[in-house]
C-alpha cells in the first residue's frame, strides 16, 4: 500500500541519516519531492552534488543526464543512484556522440582555411546540460563548455570571446532564444540536421554563421503556443506570463519573461498577492507553485496536462526500492560514468562554473 511504501522511505532515511542525500528536480512529483533534502533547477542540483561530501550516497530524483553530472562532480567514493534507470530525457537523446563527431568533422573541413586566423577558434562546442556525459566530454576535449538554462547567455559570451562561432546542442530553442536576446540575427543561426550532409546547409551559410543550432527540442515545452498566451491575456487582462526558454522563440518573445525552473519560482515569489501568473513549463512545478501561493492565481499555459513523462518515472516505489537496498548494504541502479569520460566532461563543467560571475 501507499502508506507502507512511504513508511519504508521514512524509515530508510532516518536510518541512513547524513550518509544519504536525496536531490530532487522541480519537475518531480510531490510524493517524491517531500523526501528531497534539496530541490532545485539543474544547475543548482549540480552544485548540490558538490556540497554534501559527508554523504556516501546521492539518490538523484531527476533524469539520467542529471545523475551522470552528479557522478562526475561528486567525490570518487560517492555513489549516485537514479531510482528508475528508464528516467531519461528525450531531448538529450536527440544528440548522440557519433552524430556530433560527424558534424564536427564536417565543420572543421568547412573552416579549414581560417583556423586560428585571429586567435579565435573557428567554432566552440556548447552543450546544454541536458545531454549525455559523452557529449560533455566531447566539449571538454574540444575547447567547449556546458550551459544550463540559468546561465546560457554568460556561457555564450564566454564562447564568443574564444571563437567565431558556436555549435550549440541539443536544444535549438534555448540556443536560439539566448543568442537572439544577445543580438545575434536569425540569419546567422542555421540549424544542423544530423541526417543531412553539412546539416542541410550550404558552406556559405556555415561560414556566415554565429550560432549553429542542433535540431533538438523538448517535447513538453514545444507544446506552448502564442495562441495560449493570447488566450490567457484575454481571460485575465494584465496577467503575467513566464515561460521556460526551451519554449519556441515566438512564445518566449510573446511572454513577459523567460527563465530556468528556479527563475520561474523566483518570478512567482516576487509577484504581489492577487496577481495572475500563466506559466509555460512542466505541470508538477506549476501545480506546486499554485499550491504554495494561494494568494496568487497560477496556472499552466497548456490546458492539456503536460507532465515530463520521464521525470514522472521516478515513482515513490522505485525510491523505496533503492533506499531499501542501501539499508541492506546493496547499491541499486548506480550511475557510473567511465573515468576517461568523466575527466573530460568535468573540464567542460568546470569551465561553466568558472565562467559565472
Ligand atoms: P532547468 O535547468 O531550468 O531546471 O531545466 C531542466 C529541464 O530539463 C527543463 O526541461
Ligand atoms: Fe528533458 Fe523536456 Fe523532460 Fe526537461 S522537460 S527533462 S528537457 S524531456
Amino acid at each position: 500500500s501507499d502508506d507502507e511504501l512511504h513508511a519504508r522511505i521514512r524509515a530508510a532515511k532516518e536510518k541512513l541519516g547524513s550518509d544519504l542525500v536525496i536531490l530532487g528536480h522541480f519537475y518531480q512529483r510531490d510524493e517524491v519531492v517531500q523526501y528531497a533534502d534539496f530541490v532545485g533547477d539543474s544547475f543548482q542540483l549540480a552544485n548540490a552534488a558538490l556540497t554534501r561530501p559527508e554523504a556516501s550516497t546521492i539518490v538523484f530524483c531527476g533524469v539520467h543526464f542529471m545523475a551522470e553530472t552528479a557522478d562526475i562532480l561528486a567525490r570518487p567514493e560517492q555513489h549516485v543512484i537514479l531510482p528508475n534507470l528508464a528516467a531519461g530525457c528525450s531531448m538529450a537523446d536527440m544528440a548522440d556522440e557519433d552524430s556530433v563527431e560527424t558534424a564536427w568533422e564536417e565543420l572543421m573541413e568547412v573552416y579549414a582555411d581560417e583556423a586560428d586566423a585571429d586567435g579565435l577558434a573557428s567554432v566552440i562546442p556548447v552543450t546544454y546540460m541536458n545531454s549525455s556525459a559523452a557529449l560533455k566530454a566531447f566539449c571538454g576535449r574540444n575547447g567547449g563548455i556546458v550551459c544550463t538554462s540559468s546561465n546560457a547567455a554568460t556561457v555564450l559570451e564566454w564562447a564568443f570571446a574564444r571563437g567565431r562561432r558556436v555549435l550549440f546542442f541539443p536544444d535549438q530553442h534555448l540556443g536560439r532564444n539566448t543568442a537572439k536576446a544577445m543580438g545575434v540575427p536569425l540569419e546567422q543561426m542555421p540549424m544542423w540536421n544530423p541526417r543531412k550532409p553539412l546539416g542541410g546547409n550550404t558552406e556559405a551559410d556555415l561560414i556566415d554563421a554565429k550560432v549553429i543550432l542542433w535540431h533538438g527540442f523538448c517535447s513538453v515545452h514545444k507544446r506552448f503556443t502564442v495562441a495560449q498566451i493570447d488566450q490567457a491575456r484575454a481571460q485575465y487582462p494584465g496577467c503575467k506570463v513566464i515561460v521556460h526558454p526551451e519554449s519556441p522563440m515566438p512564445v518566449v518573445d510573446a511572454a513577459d519573461a523567460s527563465g530556468s525552473t528556479d527563475a520561474i519560482r523566483k518570478f512567482v515569489a516576487a509577484a504581489s498577492p492577487g496577481d495572475v501568473i500563466a506559466i509555460g513549463t512542466e505541470i508538477n512545478l506549476v501545480n506546486r507553485l499554485a499550491a504554495e501561493n494561494p494568494d496568487k492565481t497560477i496556472f499552466c499555459l497548456d490546458p492539456v496536462i503536460c507532465p515530463c513523462s520521464t521525470m514522472y518515472r521516478i515513482h515513490p516505489g522505485y525510491l523505496a526500492w533503492t533506499l531499501d537496498g542501501l539499508v541492506e548494504g546493496e547499491i541499486r541502479n548506480e550511475i557510473v560514468v567511465a573515468d576517461e569520460v568523466a575527466r573530460d566532461a568535468k573540464v567542460a563543467l568546470e569551465r561553466m562554473l568558472a565562467a559565472l560571475p
